[in-house]
């Protein structure tokens, strides 16, 4: 059975690109055709300026949206990436593989550097060496597949480089893993800025659909979404982005495909409706179960003490062979 492993950072109100583009493939194929492991990464959510109290209380509740979304502990193994020490362990051992140039090219390190001076704060250190903590996350369960968004692709890609890497040093250690990406709606964009990602870290904004958005806000926000000049409903993702974002969002909720569902709307406010609604549907559900299980918080306690035990015996000896491998004196 093929080893899956994924993550999602609590640095913000989990939104609908985390569904469509990670989440709701999780629950829904992932967990069902491999042996799968979804972990809230909090050890990555202290990379940038951060408030103690609000780190503890988002990896509280991306867990339990995690399990409102479908993730269910009998077919997955669902942990907080902090409880197993074998992370931190194993991206020490990775930094010593890694180099500096490579990690100062990504994409959203450069980003997210620029952001935090732009803020006039410091650039953490955590912040460069973030693509090592997460390429231990995937090579310490000797994972296959990756399951994420685009945004996301780099990263995995790095981490194929260091695993190859680690293994022609020092010997056959890692398994060496490759992104997945839904087939619609791998990046679902702003509402109100179509060329960029909808990202949870962002400031509150009227272009991200929120998971636990009531209703009639998620309808606000699709109705007044910046579509383009023109006014013929075409699938263009270069040319009319808030569009191809609208037709893609539609057809992630509704199964459909972008390009069938341009020739049916004749008008962007039948497609903004249509859209507004066709979210409202995919999240109730998911809100629904989150209430039940807010009412809950022991079983979600329970759910994530379970998970990573699990989780810890399964990184164990994939860290204790890297540390043998690269040269340290086993414990005696
Ligand atoms: P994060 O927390 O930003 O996002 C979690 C997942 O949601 C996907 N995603 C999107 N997909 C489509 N459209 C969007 N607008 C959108 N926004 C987010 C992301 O691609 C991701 O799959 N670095 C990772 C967390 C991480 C991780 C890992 C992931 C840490 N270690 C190991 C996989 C494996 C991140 O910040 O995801």
């Amino acid at each position: 059975m093929k080893r899956v492993f994924s993550g999602v950072k609590p640095t913000g109100h989990l939104t609908l690109g985390n569904y469509l583009g990670a989440m709701r493939q999780w629950a829904a194929v992932d967990q069902h055709r491999a042996d799968a492991l979804f972990c809230v990464v909090d050890l990555h959510a202290l990379t940038v300026h951060h408030d103690p109290a609000r780190v503890r209380r988002l990896s509280r509740q991306t867990a339990t949206l995690l399990l409102a979304a479908g993730l269910d502990p009998q077919l997955c193994t669902l942990f907080v990436q902090s409880h197993v020490d074998e992370h931190a362990r194993l991206s020490y051992l990775l930094e010593c593989v890694a180099t500096d140039g490579e990690m100062r090219r990504m994409i959203q390190y450069k980003e997210k550097a620029a952001r935090e001076r732009e803020r006039g704060g410091s650039v953490r250190l955590s912040l460069l060496t973030y693509p090592v903590l997460m390429a231990a996350d995937i090579l310490a369960y000797g994972t296959d597949e990756v399951p994420v968004g685009d945004d996301q692709a780099q990263h995995v890609e790095l981490t194929r480089d260091l695993a190859l890497r680690f293994n022609q040093r020092y010997g056959q250690t890692f398994v060496v893993p490759r992104a997945t990406h839904p087939p619609v709606a791998a990046r679902v964009m702003n509402l109100q800025e179509p060329t960029s990602k909808m990202g949870k870290s962002e400031d509150f904004g009227p272009g991200i659909v929120y998971l636990l958005d009531e209703p009639d806000v998620v309808r606000k926000k699709v109705m007044r979404a910046v579509t383009d000049s023109g006014r013929e409903v075409v699938y263009d993702r270069e040319g009319r982005p808030g569009v191809a974002n609208l037709l893609e969002i539609l057809a992630a909720c509704t199964g459909g495909n972008p390009e069938e569902l341009a020739v049916v709307y004749q008008s962007y406010g039948d497609l903004k409706k249509d859209t507004a609604e066709a979210v409202v549907e995919v999240l109730r559900p998911v809100q629904v179960r989150h209430q039940e299980l807010c009412a809950d918080p022991v079983y979600v306690e329970g759910v994530l003490r379970e998970g990573a035990e699990k989780a810890r015996a399964m990184a164990r000896p994939v860290v204790d062979a890297a540390y043998r491998a690269i040269g340290l004196l086993p414990p005696v």
